[in-house]
């Protein structure tokens, strides 16, 4: 046998075969506006599943002038033809679950199709206690979390301590489980944090009692469900919650959430191998934002700043914390471009530029008399970089009604032409406002 040919051009076959299984994958620190993307690929998806994260997510689609902010429910509820699914890698809790099933049907969304993973690990009452005292413990050197239990919520899955969704369904164990485990934890919120436990005939009360009945009708073997689907040539989307910065391996490290929101986390997260797996869309902002601690090297201090945070809202739909702003970081995105396979990037939120005689996109960083192309895996070093800068003029004309490539000025072009030639994949689609249809689809 002679060696690959790596020359060989690809199958004429697969170039423009139908793509059944997809993933949206954020590429920075969350809040790249997925949601858009994944809806408007939702009319071609038969199945949309979640699979990491939990409650921590906030995805905000706009349809119809009504505005709908989920945390947990995938976005493919909003359309009748769609299963949503959350998958085994989420953590929910069931409490907030139920909550956003009752807003989406007072307004008249039916989530009887939603499918509930019975491997999803549950968030507990502990869990969110213990997020919000470890928080403040740590004082000036706090994670700045959702404070939603994610983090607790995962440690105890990898402790092989956590209770699942199937968990609810069988009592005794359920209880037998919550003993042992809250014997821990009981010691820990009573005696280094100062916190009065919830008792395990609380929370039994709480789970078993009122939770576990309402959620039954949601709960199911989900990767046999998506499996069923690929085998029937359905279409499989996979949306990522959180981004690749905030990967608990790939991302800044510890200013991260606990799962693996890359691409890769999708099988794990939903239980199918890579090999299924047809297309992988990056979402990126045309600037980049960040909500919490950790390192940031573009991140702006001055009126460009507060103009990226005011023109493109940037307060976060879940906590309403203003988020931290600063111009595009290619270095960032040939990394996400590698740790996630992309296939494509997405750019959002393009309009918020509308207002700048100059953008800048930074190209390259700068630390210790050194040049760095590429994303340093040392932390420390990550600290220091400063970034380097090409300028690029503006386009000072407003995109939002923008819906073909020609509807945008050659300044606008050149830039969308620059992020390509610097992310090094195509870049097809492009945000330029909140509402469903405000997009551009370039040709690759
Ligand atoms: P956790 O996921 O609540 O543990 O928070 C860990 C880090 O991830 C914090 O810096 C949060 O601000 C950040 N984070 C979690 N979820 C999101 C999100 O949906 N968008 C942006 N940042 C997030």
């Amino acid at each position: 046998m002679g060696g690959v040919n790596l020359d060989r051009p690809p199958d004429e076959n697969t170039q423009e075969r139908a793509l059944p299984a997809t993933i949206v994958v954020g590429t920075q620190w969350g809040d790249e506006g997925k949601g858009k993307f994944t809806d408007l690929f939702a009319k071609e998806m038969h199945v949309v599943v979640r699979y990491q994260g939990g409650h921590n997510a906030g995805h905000t689609l706009v349809v119809d002038g009504e505005t709908f902010a989920l945390q947990l429910i995938p976005s493919g509820i909003l359309y009748d033809h769609i299963t949503p699914v959350i998958g085994n890698g989420v953590v929910v809790d069931p409490r907030v679950l139920l909550e956003e099933v009752d807003v989406l049907e007072r307004k008249g969304i039916d989530c009887s199709r939603l499918r509930v993973s019975s491997n999803a690990h549950l968030i507990l009452p502990y869990h969110q206690l213990l997020d919000r005292v470890t928080e403040r413990y740590l004082g000036k050197n706090k994670l700045g979390t959702t404070k939603r239990g994610i983090g607790p919520a995962y440690a105890d899955k990898a402790a092989r301590v956590g209770l699942r969704v199937q968990d609810m369904y069988d009592p005794k164990i359920f209880r037998q489980k919550l003993e042992v485990v809250l014997k821990e934890k009981g010691q820990l919120l009573a005696k280094v944090y100062n916190q009065l436990p919830p008792t395990v005939d609380e929370i039994c009360d709480l789970y078993l009692g009122e939770l576990a009945p309402r959620v039954r009708p949601y709960v199911a073997d989900t990767v046999d469900l998506v499996h069923e689907a690929l085998e029937a040539g359905r279409h499989v989307l996979f949306e990522g919650a959180q981004a690749t910065f905030l990967d608990l391996d790939h991302g800044t490290y510890p200013y991260v959430t606990s799962s693996n929101p890359v691409a890769g986390g999708a099988c794990t997260g939903a239980g199918v191998g890579p090999r299924h797996i047809d297309r992988v869309v990056g979402v990126a902002k045309a600037y980049v934002t960040r909500v919490g601690s950790g390192p940031f090297p573009t991140e702006l201090f001055d009126e460009a700043g507060d103009a990226l945070v005011e023109r493109g809202h940037e307060y976060g739909t879940n906590t309403g914390r203003r988020r931290r702003a600063g111009w595009f970081d290619a270095v960032m995105l040939r990394h996400a471009v590698r740790l996630n396979s992309l296939s494509e990037v997405a750019i959002t939120k393009l309009d918020v530029l509308d207002a700048f005689d100059t953008v800048r996109v930074c190209v390259a960083y700068e630390a210790e008399g050194r040049r760095l192309d590429r994303f340093p895996d040392d932390q420390s070093l990550l600290h220091k970089v400063r970034p380097v800068y090409e300028e690029l003029p503006g386009w000072r004309t407003d995109l939002t009604g923008a819906t073909e490539p020609s509807d945008l000025p050659p300044e606008a072009r050149d830039y969308l032409d620059f992020l390509e030639k610097q992310v090094g994949v195509p870049i097809r689609l492009v945000g330029v406002g909140p509402g469903r249809e405000q997009f551009v689809q370039r040709t690759p």
